[in-house]
């Protein structure tokens, strides 16, 4: 049987290449966009994923006017930052696991060196700070080894850039 995932942020630049690459590996998927699950509500992520029963939760919605955010810190936290409560609240309700998308401005770029994943953080400004925030709350409510195995219960991968030309829309 095939596994069961969803993308949430499903018409943006990875997710709509996550949606195409999952189901080339022949994974049962259903892509969300924004119109279909707003992230930052707690109330559409649960009956979402209570509906879909996915083993693994793909979360590409974000906040990304790095910018803007520092005029409209509280928009990009409540996506970058609450909204990744809502999804690990959820996931760990349906005993799904959570790959979540950071970014490296968690870091400052002052390092000599290329960072692993335990270097120090130091966000430099509001989306950052939101972005790290994200990654905390999956943290908080998604241990590593959660249930007494040894499948991680989130992952967070932290890009420098990534780009899609064909962002028309999202994949149900
Ligand atoms: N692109 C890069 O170079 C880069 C670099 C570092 C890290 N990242 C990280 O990688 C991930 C994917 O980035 P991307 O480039 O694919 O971003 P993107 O193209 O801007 O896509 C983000 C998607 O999130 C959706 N979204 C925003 N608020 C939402 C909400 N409340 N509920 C549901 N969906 C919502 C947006 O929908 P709308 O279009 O309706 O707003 C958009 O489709 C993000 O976490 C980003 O921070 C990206």
């Amino acid at each position: 049987m095939s596994q069961r995932a969803v993308v949430f942020g499903a018409s943006g630049q990875l997710g709509v290449e996550l949606v195409r690459e999952l189901r080339a590996r022949r994974y049962d998927v259903k892509g969300w966009d924004r119109t279909q699950v707003d992230i930052t509500d707690p109330a559409a992520v649960e009956n979402a994923l209570a509906q879909f029963d996915a083993q693994v939760v793909f979360n590409s919605a974000a906040y990304n006017q790095v910018d803007v955010a520092e005029k409209e810190p509280q928009a990009a936290f409540l996506v970058n930052g609450l909204a990744v409560r809502n999804l690990a609240l959820a996931c760990r309700q349906v005993d799904a696991r959570l790959v979540h998308f950071s970014t490296d401005y968690v870091f400052d770029g002052a390092a000599r060196h290329p960072y692993v994943e335990d270097d120090p953080t130091h966000p430099l400004g509001a989306y950052a700070v939101s972005k790290l925030a994200g990654e905390l709350y999956a943290q908080a409510y998604l241990e590593p080894n959660w249930r007494a195995n040894c499948t991680p219960r989130r992952i967070w991968i932290r890009p420098w850039w990534c780009e899609h030309r064909e962002c028309s829309g999202p994949a149900d």
